[in-house]
């Protein structure tokens, strides 16, 4: 199995250049479990529902009452519900992903709904999350795509709250980012950690330390910025989506560490594993939930949906309507990695639930940035020339697609 990516992550600020991942993923085969929610907790859901939605989403309740996977359904549009907060209104909306104000002019990737086959996803409610939140600390833990999700959340949550009684700060050089409400003692947080494990990428803005380099037994240098959090979401998937990568035994600097070339996914197996460790240890199971977002789909080659060899997302805006879309950069290896970790901790009386957002995002190759976002570095004439070339197919902007991811994580956070 292997698997070619390149992400701005090699050459500079990780923020700061184009998100050009080149994902040659592999055939593989076999069959994923997938998440359930049994007939109860699908009226559980149901029953959180705003009303006036449910009637909206009345055409997405049929068949399938036994059981409803959350992940599995496709897009809607839906000019009338959404998006779910304005762009320009955001107070902390992150230039990497403000598309309208970075001249986007079709907006049409805000205005569609995730409808599940066979069930409702509840209508998203901030005071009612908030509630949830009152006196807890939620963390997302991973790359730039969670952390495009903690904007998200942030987004959505930040426009029922009066000026001053919310903050953002950062702390740790960037690596963590607090959104606070004050009237709830609640924070949402982003703690970056691209790689799960210790690795030469730690540093949050600038990621030039050479190839990829990952002590995959040290996590507790970070875990101890999150290990108190009472609800933890994690991701980590670009920074792997490499064929080898290197292993160290010791640590940066020291002159007796001992290097290794190993496969990408035998490292990522070896990263889960600490960290599955570090959460059987020291998460309380009575307090901490924990959940884990799968891959982030790219769009780097328009020929896998049908479009001109040669081109990428910049340009389309409409989403890939063929349910039976699967796309070619979806993980399969590492994403079945994951699962088996999760699956082990469960039977070590951990549980993790997989949010399985790949294939729900997959179809999404109108809502990246594309050209529209901040460029962090002047532009050369033959990428003004050729704006494809520098297209960003890998975020997406907001509101988007990781507002659903969102809803998805809030659906869970509803339940008990
Ligand atoms: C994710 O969900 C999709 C849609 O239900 C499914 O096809 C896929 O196998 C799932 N992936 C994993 C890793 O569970
Ligand atoms: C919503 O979309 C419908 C159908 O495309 C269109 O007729 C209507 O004008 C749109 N409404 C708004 C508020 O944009
Ligand atoms: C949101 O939740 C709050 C608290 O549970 C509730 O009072 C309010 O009516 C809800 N808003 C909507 C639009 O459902
Ligand atoms: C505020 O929340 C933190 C957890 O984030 C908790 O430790 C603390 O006890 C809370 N404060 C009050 C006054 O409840
Ligand atoms: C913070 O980042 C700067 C710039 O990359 C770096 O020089 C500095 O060593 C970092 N400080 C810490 C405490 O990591
Ligand atoms: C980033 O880190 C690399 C290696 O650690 C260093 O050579 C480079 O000067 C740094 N760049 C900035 C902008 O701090
Ligand atoms: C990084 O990897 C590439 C190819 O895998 C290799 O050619 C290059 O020498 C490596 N650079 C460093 C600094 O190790």
């Amino acid at each position: 199995m292997a698997g070619k990516a390149q992400t701005a992550g090699g050459t500079g600020r990780e923020t700061s250049g184009s998100f050009h991942v080149l994902v040659a993923l592999l055939i593989a085969a076999g069959v994923i479990a997938v998440v359930y929610l049994t007939c109860n907790e699908e009226r559980q859901i149901l029953e959180e529902a705003d009303t006036s939605r449910e009637a909206l989403w009345s055409t997405g309740a049929k068949t399938e009452r036994q059981k409803c996977d959350l992940f599995s359904g496709r897009w809607v549009y839906d000019n009338v519900s959404y998006p779910l907060y304005e762009e320009k209104r955001c107070t902390y909306m992150s230039d990497e992903q403000a598309c309208e104000k970075y001249g986007r002019k079709d907006l049409k990737y805000q205005h569609w709904r995730w409808q599940p086959h066979g069930c409702d996803i509840p209508r998203f409610n901030a005071t009612r999350l908030l509630e949830r939140l009152r006196n807890k600390r939620m963390v997302y833990v991973g790359d730039s795509l969670n952390r495009g999700q903690w904007y998200s959340m942030v987004c959505l949550v930040e426009s029922s709250i009066p000026r001053h009684l919310k903050s953002v700060s950062h702390f740790l050089n960037h690596s963590l980012f607090v959104f606070k409400s004050y009237e709830y003692n609640a924070t949402i947080e982003f703690y970056w950690e691209p790689m799960l494990v210790e690795s030469n990428k730690d540093n949050a803005y600038n990621h030039s330390a050479g190839n990829r380099t990952v002590r995959v037994h040290a996590i507790e240098n970070h875990a101890r910025h999150w290990s108190d959090a009472d609800i933890l979401i994690f991701d980590s998937y670009i920074w792997w989506a490499n064929l080898m990568m290197k292993v160290l035994w010791g640590s940066f600097g020291s002159a007796d560490g001992i290097y290794k070339t190993v496969k990408a996914s035998r490292a990522f197996e070896m990263a889960l594993n600490t960290w599955s460790d570090w959460l059987e240890m020291h998460i309380s199971r009575s307090k901490t939930r924990l959940f884990f977002v799968s891959s982030s789909p790219t769009h780097e080659r328009a020929a896998e949906w049908g479009g001109a060899d040669g081109e990428n997302c910049y340009g389309e805006t409409e989403p890939i309507t063929r349910e039976d879309y699967s796309g070619r950069s979806l993980a399969p290896e590492l994403m079945r990695l994951v699962k088996n970790a999760i699956d082990k901790l469960k039977t070590r009386g951990v549980t993790v639930q997989f949010l399985n957002i790949t294939l729900l995002s997959e179809y999404r190759k109108d809502a990246h940035p594309t050209i529209y976002k901040r460029q962090w570095r002047a532009l050369t004439k033959d990428q003004i020339a050729n704006p494809k070339s520098y297209a960003d197919c890998g975020h997406w902007c907001l509101p988007g697609v990781p507002d659903v991811w969102n809803e998805l994580l809030y659906a869970y956070l509803l339940r008990n």
